[in-house]
């Protein structure tokens, strides 16, 4: 086990569940998924994770600043993969908000550049 600690937000939907079993097979990093388990999250595509020591879920809205300083207070992540998101074009005809809240750019950086800020970051959008 290594002293990389990878938070991944958005770790249950497409490419994030991708790159956590990567992670976890490739790598000897702990790997914290941060979700809040939308209608768009797959958890079964994590199965092969679940329950593994370098593994940790967090079921949280990375629209709450609280939540995600109390993540990044707790596991003080070297790296972070920003993949969390409303990613369902078609819904933003109906609610144009969300695509904007849920991007959660500014909150994720906010905890980012907190008091235990990762090395590297990285935002899919
Ligand atoms: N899938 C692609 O081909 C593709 C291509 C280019 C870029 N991207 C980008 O990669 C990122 C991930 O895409 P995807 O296809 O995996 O999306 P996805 O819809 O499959 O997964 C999104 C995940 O984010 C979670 N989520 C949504 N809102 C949240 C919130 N407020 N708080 C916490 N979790 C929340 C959902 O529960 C879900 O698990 C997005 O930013 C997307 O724009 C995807």
């Amino acid at each position: 086990m290594s002293d990389d600690v990878i938070v991944v937000t958005g770790g249950s939907g497409f490419v994030g569940s991708a790159v956590i079993r990567h992670l976890i097979r490739e790598s000897e990093a702990s790997v914290v998924n941060v979700d809040a388990l939308t209608y768009a999250a797959t958890p079964a595509s994590l199965a092969e994770v679940e329950g593994h020591a370098r593994y940790r879920f967090e079921r949280i809205d990375i629209r709450s600043a609280p939540e995600l300083e109390r993540v990044f207070s707790a596991y003080r992540p070297t790296a972070v993969l920003h993949l969390a998101a409303e990613t369902h074009v078609d819904r933003s005809i109906t609610d144009p908000r969300i695509f904007v809240t849920s991007r959660g750019r500014s909150r994720t950086k906010h905890a980012a550049l907190g008091p235990f800020p990762p090395t590297f970051h990285v935002m899919a959008q």
